[in-house]
């Protein structure tokens, strides 16, 4: 059996998720990369070869919304490598729009991915970790986590959902010596801008079109002036060597100040400044 460390992340076809499955295996991890469509792992094994890590990469299809797709990846890790020491529950969408305007089926699709998805494949790793006393759980929230903003309702939903979930889940596994742990990032360049956001379509019947339209407008600057998503790796690379790492790792301009300000100011004050941006 392999003394190196085994790592499962979902979401590996761009974005965070195929960064980190590069500098993990950099750093003598066995990466098992999960993406829903495997057509997609041509640019992750491009990178992989680049870095002389293609032989550490093990590219398996997993829909984090398929439980038997998780149900047999999980088998498969435990198969081949006999344990599991790090998930990452990287996977994720963000559905924007104002509340109101946001179909319920938008509202499902944004939680079965990010918050069933994130919770099905941590109860599938959870037996294996316990049983081995040993084991690390990263979550990728947002600092869509922390603080709610007009439009982004179902994205911060869902992400106050894994922070309420992962709060609770490390207090029940820290017995084990099971570490569950939550990444925080502001904005980064990657796919999700475009692919998620960046699709929202204001219905022609919106109440919200003028305060709609602006902060799709503000969302594109943010997008053009988001960093570059290397960052978020080397956290995530920073808990995995991380023997005992804490509960929470904001990362990016302005992920940690968002938290604080919503700590130590009045949420009258917070909500003016965000009411007169937009
Ligand atoms: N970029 C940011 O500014 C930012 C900030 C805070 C948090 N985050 C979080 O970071 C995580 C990664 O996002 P990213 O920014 O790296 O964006 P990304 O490049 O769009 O990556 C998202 C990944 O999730 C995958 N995915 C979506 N639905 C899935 C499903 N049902 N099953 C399996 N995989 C699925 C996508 O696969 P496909 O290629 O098949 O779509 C893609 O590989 C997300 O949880 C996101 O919420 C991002």
């Amino acid at each position: 059996m392999s003394r190196r460390k085994i790592v499962w992340i979902t979401g590996t076809s761009s974005g965070f998720g195929l960064l980190a499955s590069i500098v993990l295996a950099q750093d003598g991890c066995e990466v098992v990369a999960t993406m829903r469509n495997t057509e997609k792992q041509t640019e992750l094994i491009r990178r992989a070869k680049e870095a002389a890590v293609a032989d550490r990469i093990h590219v398996r299809k997993l829909d984090v919304t398929c439980e038997s797709d998780i149900a047999s990846v999980a088998k498969a890790v435990v198969d081949s490598f006999g344990r599991i020491d790090i998930l990452v529950n990287n996977a994720g969408i963000a559905v924007g729009g104002f509340v109101e305007d946001v179909a319920m089926d938008d509202w499902r699709r944004q939680f079965e991915t990010n918050v069933f998805g994130l919770i099905a494949c941590t109860k599938a790793v959870i037996p294996h970790m316990r049983a081995q006393r040993n084991g690390t759980i990263i979550n990728i929230s947002s600092v869509s986590g922390r603080i709610g903003l007009p439009a982004f309702g179902p994205y911060a939903a869902s992400k106050f959902a894994v922070e309420g979930f992962s709060e609770s889940l490390r207090l029940e596994l820290l017995p084990y010596n099971v570490y569950v742990c939550l990444v925080e990032p502001a904005a980064f360049k990657t796919n999700i801008w475009e692919t998620s956001l960046g699709n929202t379509s204001i219905p022609a019947s919106s109440a919200y079109q003028e305060r709609a339209l602006r902060m799709m407008q503000q969302i594109e600057r943010t997008a053009q002036t988001a960093g570059h998503p290397h960052e978020v790796a080397r956290v995530i690379r920073h808990i995995a060597r991380t023997p005992r790492p804490k509960l929470r790792y904001p990362v990016g301009k302005g992920s940690r100040l968002s938290t604080v300000a919503k700590a130590v100011l009045p949420w009258r004050w917070i909500e003016n400044m965000i009411v007169k941006r937009i």
